[in-house]
């Protein structure tokens, strides 16, 4: 019939990667339509937008999220929907199961998020390959960093790209030997040596990609504002705040977790570690935003 598409499991186009998949359905007027699948305990995030007047919305065919509105879990399953407008601050849902979704966004992004899923794929795929304890430590680290530079209003591009960097931000290690990442022990000269190449070498391998522009953050992740980190030594301002949100959310991260050599600190003697060193190490407007990030999370009081 004359303007009737019926389409069975034909989809425009799909993307993939291990966390999640983009089919195409349909466009028009400027509407994308299109069927987006999570893999269970990964998140989908929606950032605040810069246009007030685009609107996102998900209808969940198959599976459960759940998802946190002012401390209290709300879990939403097959039937229940959502939808995003002038969101203030990023907001993450968690897929409980796996999870399949209709997703309607009335701004064309189909293709921004299918060349973005493109690219992370390869280079996590890489990560995954090396190292799984970076895989989810870079998650937990993309979550704090989000939430931290939202408290900063950051904006929506920049945060955006926080994220991605905050994946991303140890790629780099994939060169370090194996028996160094993993090593019980205190490291030598020369392995610390060695260590201290990631940013570099992350950066290096970002800036092949379309995330050239976040290079210059994952190579900063390690400076400190007295001048006293890696690779460059930079100083205070001369460390993009991105950056400086990665190292305090990075440290956080390592600090409370077990590692070879040692038990994980409580989160408490984390982040009292990491106020005592803020204007020496770490830049104090970040620690504090940080700090309110913790205690909403009731990782700490
Ligand atoms: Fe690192
Ligand atoms: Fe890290």
């Amino acid at each position: 019939m004359e303007g009737l598409e019926i389409l069975k499991d034909g989809y425009l186009e799909t993307v993939r990667n291990g966390a999640t998949s983009l089919s195409l359905l349909g466009r028009g007027g400027g509407i994308e339509m299109m069927k987006q699948t999570v893999v269970k305990d990964k998140l989908v995030v929606l950032f605040p937008g810069e246009d007030a007047s685009v609107q996102e919305f998900f209808y969940i065919l198959s599976g459960e999220m759940e998802v946190e509105i002012d401390g209290k879990l709300i879990l939403i399953g097959p039937d229940d929907f959502f939808s995003a407008r002038n969101l203030k601050e990023p907001v993450s849902i968690s897929a409980k199961t796996d999870v399949t979704l209709l997703y309607v966004s009335t701004h064309p992004t189909f293709h921004t998020l299918s060349n973005e899923i493109n690219d992370l794929r390869k280079i996590g795929e890489e990560v995954e390959r090396k190292d799984r304890y970076t895989f989810k430590h870079s998650s937990r680290v993309a979550h704090y960093a989000v939430k931290t530079a939202a408290k900063l209003e950051l904006g929506r591009e920049k945060i955006h790209n926080l994220f991605v960097t905050s994946i991303l931000h140890d790629i780099g290690k994939i060169n370090i030997p194996e028996e160094v990442l993993k090593k019980p022990d205190k490291l030598t000269d020369e392995e610390f040596e060695l260590v201290k190449k990631h940013p570099g070498d992350g950066a290096a391998m970002l800036r092949k990609t379309a995330y050239a522009d976040l290079a210059d953050i994952v190579e900063q992740h390690h400076e400190r504002v007295n001048g006293r980190g890696y690779p460059f030594g930079l100083k205070g301002d001369e460390i993009l705040v991105e950056a400086k949100i990665i190292g305090v959310c990075d440290t956080f991260d390592a600090m409370t977790e077990d590692r070879a050599y040692r038990k994980a600190f409580t989160a408490q003697y984390a982040v009292d570690e990491i106020k005592r060193l803020a204007g020496i190490q770490y830049d104090p407007e970040v620690v504090e935003a940080f700090e309110q990030v913790m205690i909403e999370e009731g990782k700490i009081i």
